[in-house]
């Protein structure tokens, strides 16, 4: 399985052609037991606003595909589309940026089945014109787009199963022992120096809010070498952490007195029983006290900080001490809250996709790392995912950095 390790941003025509395969065998498996949870139907899904409708989602990632390989010329603007979809409605229903979310349940949309048709009219289309492109990065940056986008999607409609309860498609997904090495005990101590922050073209695919690449200077640090463990979590809620208020942003309180949360979102235990549970997919599992933390929200994450008397790396330390490549700095299972809000680098311009980053700098805060639901070919130091601080459903923990 080359494709699944190899670095997307620099994928050749076969990796790609390989590698976007492979991604839409998980989209299709993970489709699937949606549709076994009865989800296929949007009516059947919770109209909620962190999930998508399964249905949807799936005709969504054709029709982005077929929009920018197949429709939009390399260079052209998004009013340039060549030619109509494959699909007659497929502009009126799977454009993310016309197409409300709430609108998302309201549509007529066709049966599973036709959708997975026009799933693979489109990637045999895609394959078919991969196989006559040019190897190099302009040429390429489309497929390596919706292999990004599909993936980013399949890691959605995974974390859409655990929120929903469902059953996913890897019985092992995220499941104890998967994540061993997660929780390295121990401090690095970086002496700091300077940073090439971001993305430039000699890594091939650069997102645009990875641009432009510039140096900067890192203050000496010390973080973490590995994520927040359960244990390491439970003495904070053991200890009082969510009645005491003083550990929480102001943010963070109202956030409080609106969920009433006394434990991470998915932690339960019976009664007054000391022994805490974790929900995954829907069933009940020991509290791995081993494991990282996870489905846990910024403000979670802050307040566990003010407690420990620590605080959440800045997303340049973060990337500082991944891109140096330090074997003691473990990553890659679990997206990382990080102190930074979402903002653009000077220099920023909206690439192709205009809408992927530019409509979210100021409402959402940064994650790095990756988790274990992420393919390892979009694992990258320079890698931005941002969500809204409130976010708890996704697969996400954190570390932290001395004060
Ligand atoms: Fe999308």
């Amino acid at each position: 399985m080359t494709s699944d390790h190899t670095d997307f941003r620099r994928m050749g025509p076969g990796d790609l052609d390989a590698a976007l395969q492979a991604s839409r065998q998980r989209t299709l498996a993970l489709f699937d037991a949606h549709a076994a949870a009865g989800h296929a139907q949007a009516a059947r899904v919770p109209r909620l606003a962190i999930v998508n409708p399964p249905l949807w989602e799936l005709g969504h990632l054709a029709w982005f595909a077929e929009w920018f390989v197949l429709r939009q010329a390399a260079g052209s603007g998004p009013g340039d589309a060549i030619g109509p979809s494959l699909l007659a409605q497929g502009d009126r229903w799977f454009d993310s940026n016309t197409v409300a979310h709430d609108a998302r349940w309201a549509l007529d949309l066709p049966e599973p089945g036709a959708l997975k048709a026009y799933c693979r009219d489109v990637l045999e289309q895609v394959r078919e014109q991969l196989a006559r492109t040019l190897d190099d990065d302009a040429a390429l940056y489309p497929y390596r787009l919706v292999l990004a986008h599909e993936d980013m999607h399949g890691e959605a409609l995974l974390y859409t199963l655990q929120t929903l309860g469902a059953a996913p498609p890897e019985p092992r997904a995220g499941a104890a022992g998967e994540v061993d090495d997660a929780c390295r005990p121990g401090e690095i101590a970086f002496a700091g120096g300077e940073l090439l922050l971001g993305g430039d073209q000699s890594r091939g695919f650069v997102f645009d809010n990875e641009k432009l690449a510039a140096r900067c200077d890192i203050a000496p640090f010390a973080i973490d070498a590995g994520l927040v463990s359960n244990a390491a979590y439970l003495a904070f809620v053991r200890d009082g952490g969510y009645q005491r208020h003083g550990y929480w942003s102001e943010a963070g309180r109202a956030w409080l007195a609106h969920t009433k949360r006394a434990a991470p979102r998915y932690w339960r235990r019976d009664g007054r029983a000391s022994e805490w549970h974790d929900l995954r997919f829907g069933r009940r599992a020991g509290l791995d006290p081993a494991a990282p933390v996870r489905h846990v929200n910024l403000h979670e994450a802050q307040a566990y900080c003010a407690w420990a008397g620590r605080r959440l790396p800045r997303e340049e330390e973060w990337e500082f001490a991944a891109a140096g490549g330090d074997p003691r700095f473990a990553w890659g299972q679990l997206w990382e809250w990080t102190d930074s809000p979402f903002l653009p680098y000077p220099g920023f311009a909206a690439d192709r996709y205009r809408e992927y980053s530019a409509p979210w700098f100021g409402s959402r805060q940064v994650l790095r790392g990756a988790s274990f639901a992420t393919p390892a070919r979009l694992h990258s130091p320079q890698f931005r995912n941002f969500y809204t601080p409130g976010r708890d459903d996704i697969f996400a923990g954190f570390r932290s950095c001395a004060m």
